[in-house]
């Protein structure tokens, strides 16, 4: 039977060795408790010493840092992009640029170093106001705000290194884009791309988007407003000019794009490029995905992507339990109770993919990191959906849980109804 290596430990890559692991042998590396409950096979071993017919790369650190580079350097088969290919990730500085040479839609940008072309360049702009750091900062380093001397503030803080560090001390200042957000991910082989069906998450800590930003509390698929019609445009106007200019500059990108899309009333924008799958958007669209998914990233991985991935006629719901405290320092070691011995509900349609769970020696589960598990279901509607991962996250419970009440509830906005 084939092999396959799944490196990271969230519950994004334990929905990736789930879905994988219906057709081949599967590792992760390093994976988690929840993980191994659930029967997977994880082990602490550098992927670099192990052997497999294929490698998946979940996290984006890895990637920036060059892991996929280096397994190719073995001879190896790689899902996720080298090291220039995750540029696009690494620096936001590096995307926009890139994203004006390749002519994609995109929100008007500066890239500033000091205090004074900061404030310059802020004066030439309307509110919203967004302010970012270049470098990765798990999803918490973007401030939108309609106050400008917020957003100087914040540029302030991030350009002091106070904030975030080396990934601050270079600022992206953006036009606020207005409209409905939307994750599409799209396998690429190097030549040929392909979409899967689109997606939504939920940033926010808060029902109804208020709160600090998060690594995301809950996703949907599918997005309907997203229509094909709509993914057309995405691969037309967005995807094939990167494609065409990764190729310009030499770059074989070989995994998937994750495109941050914003459905504006002038039509799709590119917010970000991220190089690898979405977290938590992954939870729903494996447990849609229908069809060999081993075949289907084998294929993009060796450059010999041929079929369109197949879906579903369903829609799913995930909701991300976290511990107290997130997403500021989350609080460990409360008790989880509510899941059965390998870590599930054993209920139909409900998949619970695991990231922050910890294990005790009696098997007791407990909480062990930010975003703690997720509780992904299936339904014929999106309604139905919701229903399901509701009931099932309320039989979870733990001190201090931090959950969304809204996910999939907020109706979808035409693009057509913003001013
Ligand atoms: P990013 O890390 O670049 O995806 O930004 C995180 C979140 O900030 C996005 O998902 C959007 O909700 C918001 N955001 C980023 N850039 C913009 C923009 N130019 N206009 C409006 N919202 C934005
Ligand atoms: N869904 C947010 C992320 O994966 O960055």
């Amino acid at each position: 039977m084939s092999r396959a290596v799944v490196v990271g430990a969230g519950a994004r890559e334990h929905a990736l060795a789930w879905g994988l692991s219906k057709s081949v042998d599967v590792i992760v590396t390093p994976g988690n408790d929840g993980m191994r409950a659930s029967g997977l096979t994880c082990v602490a071993t550098s992927p670099l010493e192990l052997e497999a017919d294929l490698f998946v790369i979940g996290p984006d650190a890895l990637l920036v840092e060059g892991l996929a580079s280096e397994l190719r350097a073995q001879g190896k088969t790689v899902f996720g992009p080298g090291i220039d290919g995750a540029q696009l990730e690494g620096s936001k500085a590096y995307m926009k640029e890139f994203l004006r040479a390749a002519n994609v839609p995109t929100a008007a940008f500066g890239v500033v170093d000091n205090e004074e072309d900061a404030s310059r360049f802020l004066s030439t702009m309307k509110p919203p106001y967004v302010v970012k750091t270049d470098g990765l900062a798990a999803g918490k380093g973007v401030l939108v705000t309609e106050d400008l001397d917020e957003a100087m503030g914040d540029v302030r803080e991030k350009l002091s290194g106070a904030a975030f560090g080396d990934a601050g001390t270079t600022v992206v200042i953006e036009e606020g884009l207005v409209g409905v957000e939307c994750s599409m991910f799209v396998l690429c082989d190097g030549t040929r791309c392909e979409p899967l069906i689109p997606s939504q998450d939920f940033k926010r800590v808060g029902d109804f988007n208020t709160g600090p930003n998060t690594g995301g509390m809950g996703a949907l698929a599918p997005l309907s407003l997203m229509d094909d019609a709509m993914v057309d445009r995405v691969m037309t106007e967005i995807i094939a000019p990167t494609v065409k200019e990764l190729q310009h500059r030499g770059i074989e990108y070989r995994g998937v794009f994750y495109a941050g899309v914003m459905l504006t009333k002038d039509g799709p924008k590119l917010l970000e490029y991220n190089v690898r799958f979405g977290d938590p958007e992954t939870q729903v669209l494996i447990p849609l995905f229908d069809g060999d998914l081993y075949e289907a990233l084998l294929a993009t991985a060796k450059g010999d992507l041929r079929s369109t991935p197949s879906f579903k006629n369903e829609a799913a719901v995930t909701v991300v339990l976290a511990a107290q405290g997130y997403p500021g320092t989350p609080r460990g070691g409360d008790v989880i109770s509510g899941l059965n011995d390998d870590g599930q509900l054993g209920l139909s349609d409900v998949v619970i993919f695991h990231a922050g769970t910890k294990r005790r020696a009696d098997g007791t589960f407990v909480t062990g990191g930010g975003r703690v598990l997720n509780v992904s279901a299936r339904g014929a509607t999106l309604e139905d959906a919701r229903r399901r991962a509701y009931e099932a996250a309320s039989l979870i419970t733990f001190e201090g849980r931090v959950m969304r009440n809204d996910i999939a509830v907020m109706p979808e906005r035409s693009p057509r109804e913003l001013q």
